[in-house]
């Protein structure tokens, strides 16, 4: 098997690094296609908890090739602390870290202004990471973007800076701030093309070659197909495309040579920041599946908005991404529940719908099928037989509701408490 896109089918922390950390175990080649440091993806190994941002979830096993892609939009100063970090637990990134040429560099003064808008009262506030991803990405569109490849010609380099920043100073000023000094910019940029320079590469070539000498490539998402720029709730979305298509552009590789999407979603749904959520609870058994499910930002730590699954909105999800597989994640946080709902469709102002119009969820109520809970502690099942009986019917159903087989089931947050049901790579 080649090419497989690991894809997040809800609103993100899916439980992708997870997931990506246990399958790249099978992978040759790990490539991030998109996003940038604006959330993370968790591992936990043995006791350690690590949290990336930017580097591939598959670098702790030392046989992968790490990418990252073109579609990223990347944090030097991010890219270098995580690099230090793996170096320190004696982790070998040599000659197996790639960064496209292509990339993004993120800007000081697109954190600035990511960060200033939040704070206004004027226009929609989104609730982003305030990690400067949205107007990264609007430089790059208006094509005044600074690209990796420009960190060995930073007098090329200079030149788009400028003119960035004189795009922004409006902005700077319409919010109360003040745009950084050019020379401030160019003196980090220095500091940064030693560091990044020898990682550079033309992704899309070496992707291709090793895809071609019969490598298995792993393409792993970043956000979430609802937080897609094209196919999410938008404007409460991020600014790059989270979905499988967003995978060939932002890894290079064409369509016909993708040979599976697997898309992640936990038992339950959560959302950060704002945008609407119809399966949102405000109650109790919400606050039980934050407290259970630990549903705090991995980097922010903003509570994470919780509620019950939404299969009219996975429905959606396989539909765009073109599902043939799914994982479920956190299984184990709905143990304890007497009852547990699953929203199988919307009622909006046009009607009943069991696969939403992502346009109208802010007018869409759920429509719920109960099921009975389970009692048992799960996280210690390996195989789906072991499973109580009312959890392996809620994974059945969902599995018939949406059509698309099951992968895997994640019981806890460990490598090893997984339920691994098909070979990603077969
Ligand atoms: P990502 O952004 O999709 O990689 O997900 P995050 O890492 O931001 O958030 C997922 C969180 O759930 C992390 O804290 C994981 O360690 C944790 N996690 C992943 N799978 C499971 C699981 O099956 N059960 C439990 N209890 N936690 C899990
Ligand atoms: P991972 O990869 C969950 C959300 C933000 C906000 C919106 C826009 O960990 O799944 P941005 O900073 O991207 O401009 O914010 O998108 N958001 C995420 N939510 N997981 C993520 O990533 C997210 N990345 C962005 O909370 O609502
Ligand atoms: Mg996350």
């Amino acid at each position: 098997m080649g090419v497989v896109i690991i894809i997040g089918a809800q609103w993100g922390d899916e439980g992708k690094g997870k997931v990506v950390d246990l399958l790249a175990e099978s992978a040759d080649v790990v490539v991030r296609y998109a996003g940038g440091p604006n959330a993370g993806h968790t591992l936990v190994i043995g006791d350690d908890k690590l949290v990336f941002r930017l580097v591939p979830s598959g670098v702790l096993h030392d046989h992968t090739v790490c990418i990252l892609g073109q579609g990223m939009v990347l944090s030097a100063k991010v890219l270098g602390e995580e690099i230090d970090a793996l170096t320190g637990r004696g982790i070998d990134l040599n000659s197996r870290l790639h960064v496209s040429e292509h990339a993004h560099l993120i800007m000081p003064y697109h954190v600035m202004v990511d960060e200033l808008r939040e704070a206004s009262t004027k226009g929609t506030t989104i609730g982003t990471t305030k990690r400067g991803i949205g107007p990264c990405y609007e430089d790059k569109i208006g094509r005044r973007g600074v690209r990796c490849a420009d960190l060995r010609n930073l007098i090329a380099a200079r030149a788009r800076v400028i003119e960035a920043i004189a795009n922004w100073t409006p902005t700077f000023r319409e919010l109360g701030g003040e745009p950084p000094e050019v020379e401030a910019i160019i003196a980090q940029l220095e500091q940064h093309a030693a560091r990044l320079t020898p990682l550079l590469a033309d992704a899309t070539a070496l992707v291709d070659e090793l895809r071609r000498a019969g490598k298995s490539v792993m393409l792993e998402g970043a956000q979430g197909t609802l937080l897609d720029i094209d196919h999410g709730t938008y404007p409460f979305v991020t600014s790059s495309s989270a979905t499988a298509g967003g995978a060939c552009t932002g890894a290079g590789i064409g369509p016909s040579k993708i040979d599976r999407v697997i898309g992640i979603s936990k038992a339950y749904t959560t959302r950060v920041g704002g945008g609407p959520m119809p399966t949102e609870l405000d109650d109790a058994a919400g606050a039980q599946l934050r407290d259970q499910g630990g549903e705090y930002g991995s980097v922010t730590g903003r509570p994470r908005r919780c509620g019950w699954l939404d299969l009219a909105l996975l429905r959606y999800a396989a539909r765009i991404n073109g599902l043939d597989g799914l994982a479920i994640t956190k299984l184990d946080v709905l143990s304890g529940l007497e009852e547990i709902k699953v929203c199988v469709g919307h009622q909006t102002p046009s009607g009943s719908s069991d696969s939403s119009p992502v346009g109208q969820l802010a007018n869409a109520k759920p429509i719920y099928e109960s099921h009975p809970g389970w009692q048992e502690d799960i996280t210690g099942c390996r195989k789906l037989d072991e499973l109580p009986t009312a959890a392996r019917n809620y994974l059945s159903f969902i599995e018939q509701q949406l059509d698309v087989p099951l992968y895997l089931v994640s019981v806890g947050p460990r490598r090893d408490e997984t339920i691994v049901l098909r070979d990603a790579f077969a």
